[in-house]
């Protein structure tokens, strides 16, 4: 195998890490909520209901924005349901997930959720154009947002929430391009809502950041048309474009699965160019900025197939759905997509890893039991935590495999961040199921002489995960003869593997 490389250099650089970057995504779905954050019989719970054990797990996270209620809940979402005493509040079918939603948990019972993470996090609220519009979005930012002496706002206070909610990031409804979507719309139908949507809303509030939908996937059949006729409709009125990226080993294809991030650098680049495309025919100097608000791995097919076995009329209340459960293969692949936005951090500068707790989650929880780490968990952390600072230009020389769906394929990928302090943190994936991957790392015109930490999830079962039983199976070990000598850095990568190394 011979050796990767890349040089860093302080001169060339991608951009500024957004902290929204690092942002997540609870959703009423499944036991996100429901025994997942919110359990008011837990041993742990505090007395809004929130489980201690998953808060203390959520801030070790390093989230940062915060995407509620949905997803394809908010396209059924009735705002006021969720507000005043929890015992007044409304039973509803929940259409996306064929639920039951009780409303215990809400608007204000989300807003203290975040004030309890700590101030890094911060609301991102999705709006319902699914089966609403215009009218009942201004209610919801006149009841979350204005300080008093409206209706709206006086309710929010009479409900014990005197301080505004303060949100300021806003998504303009979830994946309306797609057939599934209640209230699906096309691009025309959809591009119109959202422009009046944001016109009203910045109304109230020009300082609003308001997020339009953009496609479900680079495969979906309108993607990039999509994208062009909504911002053609919205260009002025909009800050963002959405996307939104699931990725599991389709056909059993591991060696594809490995590459995933190719596709998520492509949809990205691709959104950038029909996003600018459209600010050059309308002659304007913003620029859109790209909201990639769901991402991760998702064992998609699986939840197709459950999906066909639900019951008319059985509408349970927090079932349990998406409850992936993630090996070290899932890990390294979902270390790589966070390499792919830290690529891009320039133009992506809200992400959002689809979700925070059992569903599709880095972290897990039985009722009533513990709360666990998921393999995930580790990659998100370490890259929320050291992934701080201007991203610098990494153009990779590496060996290369051969893959079905990406063709020939670096194995390495990588990127490296410097923080303010000057200290650099590398992100490197070694795609390579056999083999380790021997790594020299130029450094130029960076003040740096040592290695403080080499940090690394493998293992011989690559199909390892944590488990109920089992919590604590897989975790980062330290890398092994990792050296920086004469300006440069030298490691070699066990295979599959995702390495994160410190240097100062
Ligand atoms: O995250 C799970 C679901 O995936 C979301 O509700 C939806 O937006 C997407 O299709």
């Amino acid at each position: 195998m011979h050796t990767a490389r890349f040089t860093l250099d302080p001169a060339f650089t991608v951009g500024e890490v957004n902290p929204r970057l690092f942002g997540s995504f609870v959703e009423h779905l499944g036991r996100c909520v429901y025994t997942g954050i919110f359990e008011p019989d837990h041993p742990t719970a505090d007395d809004k209901g929130l489980r201690r054990d998953v808060l203390d797990l959520v801030r070790e996270l390093g989230v940062t924005a915060v995407r509620y209620p949905g997803g394809n809940f908010v396209s059924g979402y009735k705002w006021e349901d969720s507000v005043g005493p929890a015992e007044d509040r409304p039973r509803r079918l929940d259409l996306a997930w064929h639920s039951t939603e009780t409303n215990r948990f809400g608007l204000s019972e989300y807003i203290d959720f975040l004030r309890k993470i700590g101030p890094q996090a911060e609301p991102m609220m999705a709006i319902n154009l699914g089966t609403r519009g215009v009218a009942e979005a201004l209610e919801l930012q006149e009841y979350a947002n204005h300080t008093e002496g409206t209706a709206l706002s006086d309710l929010r206070v009479s409900h014990g929430d005197k301080d505004p909610f303060g949100i300021r990031l806003w998504c303009l409804g979830n994946e309306m391009d797609g057939p599934w979507q209640t209230g699906h719309k096309t691009a025309e139908e959809y591009g119109r809502v959202a422009a009046e949507t944001a016109r009203a809303m910045r109304q109230l509030d020009p300082g609003v950041e308001l997020v339009a939908c953009g496609s479900s996937s680079q495969s979906m059949p309108t993607f990039a048309q999509w994208e062009a006729t909504v911002l053609e409709e919205t260009y002025d009125l909009v800050d963002y474009i959405s996307l939104h990226a699931y990725y599991w080993p389709e056909d059993g294809d591991v060696d594809s699965f490995l590459a995933s991030a190719v596709d998520m650098e492509s949809f990205i680049d691709n959104v950038v160019a029909t996003a600018d495309h459209v600010g050059a025919r309308l002659k304007s100097k913003k620029r859109i900025n790209l909201s990639f608000d769901e991402w991760n791995v998702w064992y998609l097919p699986e939840w197709e197939a459950r999906a066909k076995t639900f019951e008319q009329d059985d509408w349970p209340e927090a079932p349990r759905l998406l409850e992936d459960n993630y090996s070290v293969t899932d890990a390294v692949v979902f270390g790589s997509l966070l390499i792919a936005l830290l690529r891009h951090a320039d133009r992506v500068t809200v992400a959002c890893l689809a979700q925070l707790v059992n569903v599709i989650a880095p972290i897990m929880t039985e009722p009533g039991g513990p709360a666990w780490r998921q393999t995930t968990f580790f990659p998100f952390a370490q890259a929320s935590r050291y992934g701080r600072g201007q991203v610098l230009d990494v153009r990779v020389d590496s060996p290369t495999y051969e893959t079905k769906k990406y063709g020939e394929t670096d194995l390495l990928h990588a990127t490296a961040v410097r923080a303010e302090d000057g200290t650099v943190t590398v992100f490197a994936v070694n795609r390579s199921r056999t083999d380790a991957l021997p790594l020299d790392v130029a450094l130029n015109g960076l003040d740096l002489t040592r290695v403080v930490e080499h940090s690394v999830l493998a293992d011989a079962d690559p199909d390892a995960r944590n488990t109920l039983d089992d919590p604590e199976r897989v975790a980062p070990h330290p890398g092994d003869g990792t050296a920086l000598r004469d300006g440069t850095l030298s490691a070699v990568l066990e295979p599959l593997s995702w390495n994160v190394i410190r240097l100062a």
